[in-house]
């Protein structure tokens, strides 16, 4: 099995560095400030907290007396926060963390509440109550919640559900859902601290309406659901994403045609038609 390399851990326990790419973050940089004029204003106060969006997604899902699992808990607000919204669920988290850093359990939830030093989902391999377990995967990677996943790819399509909240903006996460049986059940968006979050619940594809916006390359890229759902923050997180890497538009755009980030340098080519497509969509 791989372990999480240290370059990763620190990309991941920073969740608020350059939204680019994880690959780019040394995890001490912060996001710089927006100019004035952008996006931000348009979405303050619009959405739920990142925190809070994980935690309405993760327990829409569960089915009574099911299980949380949180895959990286690290502060443990998550876990913590979805099991006080679902007094019937039970919850385990599991950290690679030793023991010694790991929060304490509130007393309240001591009685349903077990964490456990383990890496990704392998504690989980053998369960017998996948169908009544849904994972949670937030301030990891796209390209580390991607590789956690495909590790178990049996387990995955037994799960009622994965709610993924990666740190960074990349082009690997839906594919490598598709790749593994996957469907989108549901896309969000959560605005906060100065950044968008995509919220993303994947569960087995025969369990998730077909959508003709999956066999759109650019709404598949950049969130079918989104757009179903004319999620009222998807075109200013468009914009968003534009303002702030437009200096990687411009620079750098050719340096994406190749390499590993061919499918991030696609996504981003496409921007502008989504965002004339949705201002024509709103128009009609
Ligand atoms: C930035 S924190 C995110 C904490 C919380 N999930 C959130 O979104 O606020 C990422 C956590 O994931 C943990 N982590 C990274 N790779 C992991 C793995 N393979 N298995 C379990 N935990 C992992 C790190 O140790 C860290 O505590």
């Amino acid at each position: 099995m791989r372990a999480t390399t240290d370059a990763e851990l620190n990309a991941d326990r920073d969740t608020r560095g350059p939204p680019l790419s994880e690959s780019t973050s040394s995890g001490k940089d912060r996001a710089p400030s927006p100019p004035p004029g952008s996006v931000r204003d348009d979405a303050r106060g619009e959405r739920e907290s990142r925190i809070g969006a994980v935690i309405a997604a993760a327990t829409r899902l569960l089915p009574e007396g099911g299980l949380l699992v949180e895959v990286g808990f690290d502060h443990g607000k998550i876990l913590y926060g979805a099991l006080a919204a679902r007094p019937d669920a039970r919850g385990l988290g599991i950290e690679v963390l030793p023991e010694v850093d790991h929060p304490r359990i509130p007393p309240e939830l001591a009685g349903r509440c077990r964490l456990v030093t383990g890496d990704g989902l392998d504690l989980l391999a053998d369960t017998a109550e996948a169908a009544s377990t849904v994972v949670i995967m937030a301030g990891l990677g796209a390209r580390s919640i991607a590789a956690l996943l495909a590790r178990h790819p049996t387990l995955v399509t037994r799960l009622c559900a994965v709610v993924l909240c990666p740190t960074f903006l990349e082009a690997e996460l839906r594919p490598a859902l598709r790749a593994l049986g996957l469907g989108l059940a549901d896309e969000g968006l959560a605005f906060d601290r100065d950044r968008y979050y995509e919220v993303i619940t994947a569960r087995a594809a025969h369990l998730v309406p077909a959508s003709a916006s999956d066999l759109d390359p650019m709404l598949a890229a950049w969130g079918p659901r989104l757009f179903d759902q004319r999620d009222p923050l998807f075109p200013a997180f468009l914009r968003d994403a534009r303002t702030r890497l437009a200096a990687a538009f411009a620079r750098d755009l050719e340096a994406y045609a190749d390499g590993p980030k061919a499918a991030l340098g696609q996504k981003l080519a496409g921007l502008d038609a989504l965002l004339q497509r949705l201002e024509s969509t709103r128009r009609s």
